[in-house]
C-alpha cells in the first residue's frame, strides 16, 4: 500500500540534522520513504549521520550564506531535487537578562534563528521549489508564545521565525506550503539544562505527564511537510505535551509555580 504521507522518493534538506530533534526529523523522513541532506557544524556528527541514514550532509554553520548555497546545491547534485527544508538548528545563546545582552551575540543569534532560515528557503526556491513547489517546516518553539527568565534573545528570534513563517506562507503559495512545529521541553542537549535534574517536577506540571522525545517532534513535522497535510499553510503546530494549557491540569502544581521557568532561573545551558 502507498503510504499516505507521499513521501517517497522525496529530498528533505534538515538543518541541525547530526542529534536531537533534527536528527529525529531526518529519521522520520528516511522511514517515510524519502531521502535526506543535513547539515551541522560538527564535521565528523554530520558525516556518521548522513551514513547511517543513507544521505549526504555537509559541515559548516547555517549563520554562513555560503555553506547554506552548497547545501541546496549539494541536493540537487546528489538527488536532483529538493522537496523539504526543516530549519532546525538553532541557538539559544546569548542567555541571560537582555539588559547584559553583548549585541554582537545578538545578532549572531538573529543570523541562525531567523536569517538562516529565510536564505535557505531562498536558495532552495531559486534552485527547484518555484518551479516544482515544495514544503517548509520551521522549528520554532513553545517559548515564542510568552516570554520568560533569561531566554530573551531565543524567544524573540523564534518569534520572529514564527513570523517569518507565515509571511512566507502567503508569499510563497500555492506552490510551496510552509508551516511551523512548536515543541515543548524535549529531552536533548540543547535543553539539558533545564530537564536534567528536573523532569519529575517538570512531567508533574504536564498535562500529558512527560517531557517530550526527539520523535514526537519528528512526527509532526514528517505529517506537515507530508501529502497528508496538502491544505495546511502558515500554521503553527503545537507539540507541547500540553504546556500551554497546563494551568487548567487538575492534578498539576499550583497556577503560579512553572517548573521549567524556576529551571531556567537556577541554571544556564553550557555554550553550544
Ligand atoms: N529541546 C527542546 O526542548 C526544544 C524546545 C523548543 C524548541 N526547540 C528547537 O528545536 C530545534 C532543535 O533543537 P534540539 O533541542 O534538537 O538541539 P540539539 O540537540 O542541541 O541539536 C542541535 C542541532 O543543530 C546543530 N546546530 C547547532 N547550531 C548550528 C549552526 N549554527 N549551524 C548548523 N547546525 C547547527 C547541532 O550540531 P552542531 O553542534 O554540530 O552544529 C545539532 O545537530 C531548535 O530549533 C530548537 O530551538 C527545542
Amino acid at each position: 500500500m502507498t503510504s499516505p504521507y507521499g513521501l517517497e522518493g522525496k529530498v528533505a534538506i534538515v538543518t541541525g540534522g547530526s542529534r536531537g530533534i533534527g536528527r529525529a526529523v531526518a529519521e522520520a523522513f528516511v522511514r517515510a520513504g524519502a531521502r535526506v541532506c543535513l547539515t551541522a557544524r560538527d564535521p565528523d556528527a554530520v558525516r556518521l549521520a548522513a551514513e547511517e541514514l543513507g544521505g549526504v550532509g555537509l559541515a559548516g554553520s547555517v549563520a554562513d550564506p555560503v555553506r547554506l548555497r552548497e547545501l541546496t546545491e549539494l541536493a540537487l547534485r546528489a538527488f536532483g531535487r529538493i522537496d523539504v527544508v526543516v530549519n532546525n538548528a538553532a541557538t539559544n545563546q546569548p542567555y541571560g537578562p537582555l539588559m547584559d545582552a553583548d549585541p554582537d551575540r545578538w545578532r549572531e543569534a538573529f543570523a541562525v534563528n531567523v536569517e538562516a532560515p529565510l536564505r535557505l528557503v531562498q536558495c532552495a526556491w531559486r534552485a527547484w521549489m518555484r518551479e516544482h513547489g515544495g514544503a517548509v517546516v520551521n522549528i520554532c518553539t513553545e517559548g515564542a508564545g510568552h516570554v520568560g527568565p533569561n531566554v530573551g534573545a531565543y524567544g524573540t528570534s523564534k518569534a520572529a521565525l514564527l513570523h517569518l513563517t507565515r509571511q512566507l506562507a502567503g508569499e510563497l503559495a500555492p506552490k510551496v506550503r510552509v508551516n511551523s512545529v512548536s515543541p515543548g521541553l524535549v529531552r536533548t542537549d540543547m535543553a539539558r539544562f533545564v530537564w536534567e535534574g528536573g523532569e519529575d517536577a517538570i512531567a508533574a506540571g504536564l498535562p500529558l505527564g512527560r517531557i517530550g522525545e526527539p520523535e514526537d517532534i519528528a512526527r509532526a513535522v514528517v505529517w506537515l511537510a507530508s501529502d497528508a497535510a496538502d491544505w495546511i499553510t502558515g500554521a503553527d503546530l503545537l507539540v507541547d505535551g500540553g504546556t500551554r494549557v497546563r494551568t487548567a491540569y487538575a492534578s498539576g502544581t499550583s497556577p503560579g509555580a512553572y517548573a521549567v521557568h524556576d529551571r531556567l532561573r537556577s541554571s544556564s545551558p553550557r555554550h553550544m
